[in-house]
């Protein structure tokens, strides 16, 4: 079959995947093919046990692989024969050298553009999916501009801002689409061919256009500005515990302003996520290099609350357990960094686990999508931990359940029939407020929400 466009996609991830997926679904006019380097990857993807797990996505997926959604792990013939070109490559935190623990991790993303270089024959248009530094596009340019055969790339910045364990419904139904390009006729008519791929399902008003840097800086300044409200209410959790007032109800009165809005105003025991810490971390190191140290300082201040809220967590369970946890059973329910996903990237799990087998207690991690990634990342820690993904058979002989993700199966559990199976004094830390505290206190627990009254039955 004849495609009227040949849409390539470098990286086949938690972004690269789902959004190609959802373009080939809405574009059967194009071929959309997504390449990896990782051989694992894209053969899951090619199979029907995903290598992610998003809600909707298998449809999806389905729906177009084999007609015009292509995984492959060949790079090469992949950017021969395309028209447009994603760049979705991971871009972390840099651990090494100059910037470590704060810059960007550009390797990846630079490799691609060598790629490009070296293997495309005629002009393409180059769109920056991952989250890159503002002005990245300006090295892009530079290496691409290296080529000697005469071929022209334009390139695209369209950052991506769908959420995990949303992708498939923030795809289809996006806020916004952003299109930033050069200012220039041929910038503007790229933009446009771009555009046009997502005007197949987004309304005209959605699709915003922008200059380069605008588009790539929205995108780490969007993540900042939702990291920003749960560190707001976090901060606010704290003195709610000292005060008696009631974080949720806070939550409510304050987001009832149609200024502020209810949403990302739930407390937790921290924000997780690939994300909002790499690209805050990138937001400040950038304003530093510009010599913007308070405006880096301001958005510092965003991640030390996280990580203040996830000490805060830690340090109340082991004070509210009589300052010891040595030799006892702990259930962290939940690991992932949030519902509906497998991810554990940056999860305040990882963290809270950590602390507790230092104090060495027993821990039982359960999960429902997530207890693959926790093996990878508890393996190296010394101390006891299980994993058990039915949350019953979890808390048998536990002293303590600890709320880490806000999966719903949680709201539902028969927590009766979870105390009988525990031992007593039973403690419930709740780092998400989804229990019912006040059913849970009448059941026997000694309930624990964040920045509410705790609920207990010592005298
Ligand atoms: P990921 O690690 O899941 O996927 C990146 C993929 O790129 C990997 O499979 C890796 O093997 C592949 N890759 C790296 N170098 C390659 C190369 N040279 N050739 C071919 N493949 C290569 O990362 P992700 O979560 O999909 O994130 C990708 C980008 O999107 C990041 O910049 C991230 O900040 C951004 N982003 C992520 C999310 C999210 O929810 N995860 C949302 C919005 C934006
Ligand atoms: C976030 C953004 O929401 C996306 O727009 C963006 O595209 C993405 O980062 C990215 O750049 O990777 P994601 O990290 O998938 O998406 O998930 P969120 O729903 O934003 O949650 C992030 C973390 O904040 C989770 O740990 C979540 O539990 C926590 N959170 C969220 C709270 O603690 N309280 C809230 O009220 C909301």
């Amino acid at each position: 079959m004849k495609f009227a466009k040949n849409i390539l996609c470098i990286g086949a991830g938690y972004v690269g995947g789902p959004t190609m997926a959802v373009i080939a679904a809405k574009c059967p006019g194009c071929k959309v093919t997504v390449v990896d380097v990782n051989e694992e990857r894209i053969r899951r993807w090619n199979s029907d046990d995903l290598p992610i797990f998003e809600p909707g996505l298998l449809d999806v997926v389905r729906s177009a692989r084999g007609r015009n959604l292509f995984f492959s792990n060949d790079v090469v013939a992949g950017i021969k024969a395309a028209d447009i070109i994603f760049v979705s490559v991971n871009t972390p935190t840099k651990t090494f050298g100059h910037g470590a623990g704060m810059a960007s991790d550009l390797q990846y993303w630079e490799k691609t553009a060598h790629e490009i270089v070296a293997h495309a024959d005629r002009s393409k248009i180059i769109v920056e999916k991952s989250t890159l530094p503002v002005r990245t596009a300006e090295a892009m340019e530079c290496i691409l501009q290296e080529n000697k055969k005469g071929i022209h790339f334009e390139v695209i910045s369209n950052p991506e801002f769908l959420s995990e364990g949303s992708a498939v419904m923030n795809l289809l139904e996006p806020d916004r689409v952003l299109i930033g390009s050069r200012q220039t006729e041929s910038g503007r008519k790229a933009a446009q061919e771009i555009a046009a791929i997502f005007a197949h399902w987004v309304a005209a008003d959605k699709i915003i256009t922008s200059n380069l840097w605008s588009a790539e800086l929205s995108k780490l300044v969007a993540n900042a500005f939702l990291a920003q409200r749960i560190s707001s209410i976090n901060a606010v959790s704290a003195l709610c515990e000292k005060t008696d007032a009631d974080v949720a109800e806070i939550s409510f009165a304050v987001g009832s302003d149609t200024r502020i809005g209810p949403r990302f105003l739930n407390a937790s025991v921290g924000f997780g996520g690939s994300c909002f810490k790499k690209d805050i971390l990138n937001l400040v190191y950038i304003c530093r290099s510009y010599d913007l140290n308070e405006v880096a300082d301001y958005w510092q201040a965003v991640i030390k609350i996280n990580e203040y809220q996830q000490e805060r967590f830690v340090r109340k369970i082991i004070k509210e357990m009589f300052n010891t946890i040595v030799g006892k059973k702990i259930v962290l329910l939940g690991f992932a960094f949030k519902a509906n996903t497998g991810d554990t990237r940056e999860s305040p799990g990882i963290f809270v686990a950590g602390k507790l087998l230092e104090e060495r207690a027993q821990l039982v991690i359960s999960d429902p999508q997530a207890l693959e990634n926790a093996r990878k990342d508890l393996a190296g820690l010394d101390g006891s931990v299980e994993y058990e993904p039915d949350p019953y058979r979890a808390a048998v002989d536990a002293q303590a359940i600890a709320v880490i993700t806000e999966w719903d199966i949680y709201r539902k559990l028969d927590f009766a029939k979870i105390f009988a199976s525990m031992r007593k004094p039973a403690f419930l830390f709740d780092g998400r407020n989804i229990l019912d505290h006040q059913k849970l206190f009448k059941i026997g627990f000694n309930v624990f929400p964040l920045g509410k009254p705790s609920l207990t039955h010592f005298k």
